[in-house]
């Protein structure tokens, strides 16, 4: 089905598709927004270049556009934009957001709807993120699997994701159901990352780590994934409640860096 104001390439059958023909610097007609909306619920994350005109308040006036923006637990960029979060590789990183298999921030009672990641700057070569549909990993447990595990709830802990990055600070923990229906879509999804559920509530400890493990696995077949490759100015938008992402580390020491917004669960609505 064809867009009325933008281009929609996909990626694979199952997830990622490159926008054209829409600049998101400047702001953005109903129609587009519709368009994206759409192209989101069909394609769960959206890509797009050559956004070299984007900075800290056009990439918030784009999250905006979707509903409230949420503040990240780690700090924001600065004290003008703390609702935008800068993402910097370089020489002298120990450690760099995403390169563990992850929902963004699930250790909170509503994580985010979606998030919209902007790099100006990308290393040489590597770099890459992949991200999964859950959908689709949800759809291909048998029938007995997805009975099982349909009730029973994990805990979520950001001290797993984020403690690396500071083992002194205080991060909350949320408790979510291992299995979720999208609330637009109302399809399944398998709700367990290995960046922030640390067990299954319902199981024993041995049991829960089987369970995970497996799950993580699953979830890890690359039939369910597109890998995006950056250029610098691209733009990736993903609806985060139906997706998982992998930052991939292979660039040590070079540089890769940015800035992202994430936006509010409750509503996904064209704001003025
Ligand atoms: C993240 O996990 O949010 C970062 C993704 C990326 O750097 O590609």
């Amino acid at each position: 089905m064809t867009y009325a104001t933008i281009s929609v390439t996909p990626l694979t059958p199952r997830i990622g598709a490159v926008v054209s023909g829409i600049n998101l610097a400047e702001p953005l007609t109903e129609a587009q927004l519709e368009d994206i909306n759409r192209a989101i619920t069909e394609h769960l994350v959206i890509f797009f270049r050559d956004q070299d005109q984007l900075d800290p308040v056009s990439l918030k006036r784009v999250g905006h556009y979707f509903g409230d923006l949420q503040r990240h637990a780690l700090k924001g960029l600065s004290e003008e934009h703390p609702e935008v979060r800068k993402l910097h590789a370089d020489e002298n990183s120990k450690n760099v957001s995403g390169e563990v298999w992850h929902t963004d921030m699930s250790c909170v009672e509503s994580p985010p709807m979606g998030s919209i990641l902007y790099l100006h700057t990308i290393p040489p070569i590597g770099g890459d993120t992949i991200f999964a549909s859950m959908y689709a990993a949800y759809d291909h447990l048998s029938d007995r699997m997805k009975n099982y595990l349909e009730g029973l709830t994990a805990t979520h802990d950001g001290m797993l994701a984020f403690g690396r990055f500071d083992p002194e600070g205080k991060y909350p923990k949320a408790v979510h159901p291992v299995i979720t229906q999208h609330p637009e879509t109302s399809r399944k999804v398998i709700n367990v990352n290995r960046g922030f559920t640390s067990h299954i509530n319902e199981l024993g400890m041995d049991e829960s780590r089987f369970v995970l493990d497996y799950l993580y696995q699953h979830i890890e077949n690359q039939y369910f994934h597109v890998r995006f490759r950056w250029q610098a100015h691209s733009v990736a938008f993903w609806d985060n409640r139906c997706t998982q992402h992998l930052a991939i580390w292979d660039y040590f020491p070079q540089v890769r860096s940015g800035f992202r917004v994430q936006i509010e669960n409750s509503t996904r609505q064209h704001h003025d």
